[in-house]
Order: structure tokens, then sequence, then C-alpha cells
């Protein structure tokens, strides 16, 4: 059923079940941001409710099967939220890929995602991430296989709408159907188009809904706003959204699109700035390398030609970052 043209669907607010009696609390998932979600990011962000779940950033399965040690060291600091948490895997070998996901699974993550969509330059150099994208028969055997050996937790997919083209994506959406995914991300871009504008996101969306009707479709691109939920919403009648820049900008994004849902207004309002103050003094470490973490975050939540990122910069130590924050914040 269409909901009323003001309002986003209640169903969203549903569990969105998984396989093997897992479950996300609701439709509203944070998008994964390799080197943005990560750490103290996750930590603040969950310890303010402004998030119910994680999706994490991609971890590459390249030479061999990461060790159980290392996933685990990679995984902690999502488990330590609280929250279900998704695990995202990349690589080409399907066969390691399962094997991972096997490990993770016995370490109780509620699913695993496979990143088909990375357009990094790197990545797609090594065939990895958005180049899946065409070899659509790889993609069936990789999630019939992550499926076979993750019988008891979820198993996604995150998709671009072609590489080269979005009229790729019917091959796409023919490699997915009958995989029995638990719900596939579509970002509505192709992987050439990187960032860059594109005029038709939410028809490319609306088409992927026609393709993949019995599917969970999550939406993402360009989701900034309520409103631009309401309009994939009304477009495209999708089960879901996943905004990750958005989050950057409005922190509490993810809240206010529950509250369209009910048409309540509980989301807490909290300021980037005091975000910001709580990320970079409660991660426990003084190091230049957190401080550049610092200074980068402080450039998507400001804006890199901003005064305040600026000023960020300035700060020169951790330290001095925190206390400058603090000063903003508590003046
Ligand atoms: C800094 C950054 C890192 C990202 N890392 C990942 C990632 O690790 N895995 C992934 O599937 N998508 C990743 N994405 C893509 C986002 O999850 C999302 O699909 C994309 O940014 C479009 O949504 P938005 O316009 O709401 O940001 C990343 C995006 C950004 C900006």
């Amino acid at each position: 059923m269409i909901a009323a043209s003001h309002s986003l669907p209640a169903a969203w607010l549903e569990p969105l079940a998984l396989t093997g009696d897992k479950a996300l609390p609701n439709h509203i998932v944070p998008g994964p941001m390799e080197g943005v979600t990560e750490g103290s990011f996750c930590d603040v962000f969950s310890r303010h409710e402004l998030v119910r779940c994680w999706i994490t950033p991609f971890i590459r399965v390249s030479t061999g099967v990461p060790r159980r040690v290392r996933l685990r060291r990679r995984i902690q600091p999502f488990l330590d939220t609280g929250l279900p948490i998704i695990v995202q895997l990349m690589g080409l070998d399907t066969e390691r890929l399962s094997e991972t996901a096997r490990r993770l699974a016995e370490m109780g993550v509620a699913g695993v995602d496979l990143n088909c969509a990375c357009p990094a330059p790197l990545v797609l150099r090594n065939g990895a991430g958005g180049v899946r994208l065409q070899h659509p028969e790889w993609i069936r055997r990789a999630l019939c296989e992550l499926r076979e050996a993750c019988p008891n937790c979820g198993v996604s997919v995150k998709l671009r709408t072609g590489f080269e083209s979005p009229s790729e994506f019917s091959r796409i959406a023919d490699a997915v159907r009958g995989t029995g995914v638990d719900f596939v991300i579509l970002h509505f871009r192709t992987v050439r188009e990187l960032y860059r504008p594109v005029s038709d996101g939410c028809q490319r969306l609306t088409h992927a809904r026609d393709l993949l009707p019995e599917t969970t479709l999550l939406g993402s691109g360009d989701l900034f706003s309520v409103e631009a939920a309401l309009r994939m919403y009304r477009d495209a009648r999708l089960d879901g959204v996943a905004p990750a820049r958005g989050m950057l900008k409005e922190p509490s994004l993810l809240r206010k699109i529950e509250d369209a849902c009910c048409g309540r207004k509980d989301a807490p309002a909290v300021s980037r700035i005091a975000m910001l103050r709580d990320i970079a003094a409660g991660s426990g470490r003084s190091d230049a390398a957190y401080n550049g973490f610092v200074i980068k975050l402080a450039g998507w939540f400001f804006g890199r030609d901003s005064d305040l990122f600026r000023q960020v910069v300035a700060c020169g130590s951790l330290a001095r970052t925190v206390a400058f924050l603090r000063e903003l914040t508590d003046g």
C-alpha cells in the first residue's frame, strides 16, 4: 500500500528479517563508509542512539582467508556497540569469501554483505568491488556459495546499477534473483559515475524494483534529507534506505527518517560539533594518525572549504582539537 504523500511507510520500522532468526531492527540502515564508519565514530553514533545497526566497511579477502584473530580485531569495535552488525566482504575468490563468511557467522554477526559496488581505482585494478558487476554469473555463484556457507545468518549484496551503464542492471538483477539473499542495497549510480550527479537516480531504482519485485531492496544515493527518502519511496516503492554521507551532514538523519515513518518527532537534536568533539575525545588515542582521522571527519562534517574545517586543521594535535571543540560546545 502506498503511504500518504507526506509520510514514509510504517513498514520501514518493522524488523528486517534475516535468515536464521536474525534481524536488523528496521529497514533504515547506515550505509557503510570505509575510513569513516569506524572505531569511535560508531561508538559515539551508537551511544547517541542515532543508528540501530551497523554494516561494516569492506574487509578485503585477497591472498587468503583472514585469520580468526584478525577478523575478530576488525569487527570488535562494531560488536562493542551492542547493535546487530553485518560485515561486508570484498574479493574475487568465492571459496575464500565463503570460508571468511563462515568464520564471521561463528562470531555471531547478523549477516555478511558482498561488496560489488566499490569504485575506488585500486579496488578496480584488482578486479574486485564494482568490477564484479561486469560478471553477473560470478555474482550469482558467490551469493549462492555464501548462502550455503551461512545457513544461520543474513547474506546481502551491495550493488550499483552497472559498471558502464545502467542498462546492465537487468542482467545483474537476473543474477541476484533466486540466490536467497536477504536484501540488496542498490546505489543508483554506475561505477563509472563515481559520485557525480545523475538526473534519473530514482527512475533507475524504480526499474530495479520492477526487476526484483520479490527482493528486499534498500535504496542508496544522495539521501541527504527525509525528503530524499520520501522521493525514493514514492518513485520506487523501495523497502528501505541506506543513507551514508547524509549522516555526516545531519547526524540524526536516520532517526528523522524513522520519525517520518510514524509521524513522531523523537529524533535527538545533536550538533555535528558535539559529535566530532566526542569522537575526538572518546577514542583513548592521542596519536597523529587518529588526529588525521578527526581532521578527515571534520572535512566531511563541515566541508573542506569551511572556516571550522580550517580551524580544526590549524589545531595541529588531537589534544588541541579536543580543547577547541570543547570551547565551542561549552561556551
Ligand atoms: C567515504 C566513503 C566510504 C565508503 N565506503 C563504502 C564501503 O566500504 N562499502 C560500501 O558498500 N559502500 C561504501 N561507500 C558508499 C556508501 O555506502 C553509499 O552507497 C554512497 O555513498 C551513496 O550514498 P550517499 O549518497 O547516501 O552517501 C562509501 C562512501 C563514502 C563516501
